[in-house]
């Protein structure tokens, strides 16, 4: 079996302020940020994973967070030269980082870009100021602008606006203009994620209305068509993308491709070419421990033969275009005739389609994912460690 493209996941894992609805493995810096410790920590834990690989370039960088942009450009930098000489980088490699637009000081993108970074991807949210408030997020829609403005000026008009939508007592309306605000920054790609009341958040303890059902659908509907309107392409559930500027790395994973994860909490995906498996691998979560821990911590799990469909289809069926026979053997190693087989009672209910060679998720499947995901789940978890 062929190895599939390798990507690379940093986690950032700290945050000036903690919002109410995330529970992303991001804490509220206390003091100083532990900056050179914690790069030296990435350092190692991937010099203590990279006998595991097979090494090829790589195809993608994401520095995700918690908030990535608290980091220096020169402590990026030490990064990136150090896995560009340990690892290598495919020509034209995408390397994002994940940026709040409440930490960026005049100036600090050029940088960012002088120090390797290509693509950035910005936690906008929503221009509303009331919904800013209620998120609380650390900054104004304003300086949102600022901050995009300023990725223009650096040459790094490859950018990503995060926003959320179905927030507290949001309309249809206030969701459109939401949209045009940041049409109007002339971003290359736009996510767009349903507003989710997360166990163990502040908004789970005291939840806050959201719109309901019907009014979070015409919400969806108006913004696919001004989004269209305005260029960009739906690729994925939550992903909208002008022509080229599709993210190749959250593609890798939607296409069950390869990837080193490193930092706090961060998860990976290897395929283990000697046992035909591939391994998930996670590191500790917690930022004090995971600086203070011998990064042989990290746990590795293979994903078992019965689990591979599953798991390769969970990220296919994201994609708007789904994806055919030829990936689907040459990421599992499996006959195409297994899917037929765990697919055919999708494709009776009308929520999977089969088009030439090619599976992919119905109009009425794409909206209702969870439906197909449920149907696919292996009887029992067999995870197990080796
Ligand atoms: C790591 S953050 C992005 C960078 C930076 N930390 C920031 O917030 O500006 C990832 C994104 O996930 C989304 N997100 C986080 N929690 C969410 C939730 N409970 N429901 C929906 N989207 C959420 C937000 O849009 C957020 O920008
Ligand atoms: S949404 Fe971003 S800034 Fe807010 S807590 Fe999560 S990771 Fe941090």
């Amino acid at each position: 079996m062929k190895s599939p493209p390798l990507a690379l996941y940093a986690h950032f894992p700290w945050c000036v302020q903690k919002c109410p609805y995330c529970d992303f493995n991001s804490h509220t810096l206390r003091g100083e940020l532990p900056e050179q410790r914690y790069i030296d920590a990435l350092l190692r834990d991937l010099e203590v994973q990279l006998p595991d690989v097979e090494v090829r370039p790589l195809t993608s960088i994401f520095m995700g967070g918690g908030t990535p942009s608290l980091f220096s450009p020169a402590a990026i930098g030490r990064l990136l030269e150090y896995v560009r000489t340990q690892v290598g980088f495919t020509n034209g490699i995408e390397i994002t980082l994940e940026a709040n637009p409440g930490t960026i000081e005049r100036g600090k993108f050029a940088e960012y870009r002088a120090a390797g970074v290509t693509r950035v991807s910005l936690g906008a949210q929503s221009f509303d100021a009331r919904q800013l408030k209620l998120l609380g997020r650390i900054h104004s829609a304003d300086e949102t602008r600022r901050a995009a403005e300023e990725l223009h000026a650096a040459g790094l008009s490859n950018f990503n606006l995060d926003l959320m939508y179905a927030l507290p007592g949001q309309t249809p309306e206030e969701a459109s203009a939401d949209i045009d605000a940041a049409l109007a920054l002339h971003p290359s790609h736009l996510s767009q994620y349903h507003l989710t009341i997360e166990p163990g958040t502040l908004f789970a303890a005291a939840p806050p209305t959201q719109p309901a059902d019907d009014i979070v659908d015409e919400m969806l509907d108006r913004s696919l068509s001004t989004l269209e309107e305005a260029g960009f392409e739906q690729y994925e559930v939550s992903g909208y993308a002008r022509a080229g500027s599709r993210c190749a790395h959250n593609l890798n994973y939607w296409e069950f491709g390869d990837y080193l994860g490193i930092g706090a909490g961060a998860h990976g995906k290897l395929t283990n070419l000697s046992g035909g498996f591939a391994v998930r691998t996670q590191q500790t979560r917690e930022p004090r421990r995971y600086l203070a821990a011998d990064p042989n911590s990290l746990i590795r799990k293979s994903i078992s033969i019965r689990d591979l469909p599953f798991e390769f289809a969970m990220n296919g069926f994201r994609l708007v275009e789904g994806f055919d026979d030829e990936l689907f053997e040459a990421r599992t190693g499996l006959p195409n005739t297994v899917l037929e087989e765990a697919l055919s009672s999708l494709v009776a209910r009308g929520l999977v389609d089969r088009g030439e060679k090619r599976w992919r998720a119905s109009p009425k499947g794409f909206r209702f994912l969870n439906e197909i995901l449920v149907e696919l789940l292996p009887e029992a978890e067999s995870t197990t460690n080796p």
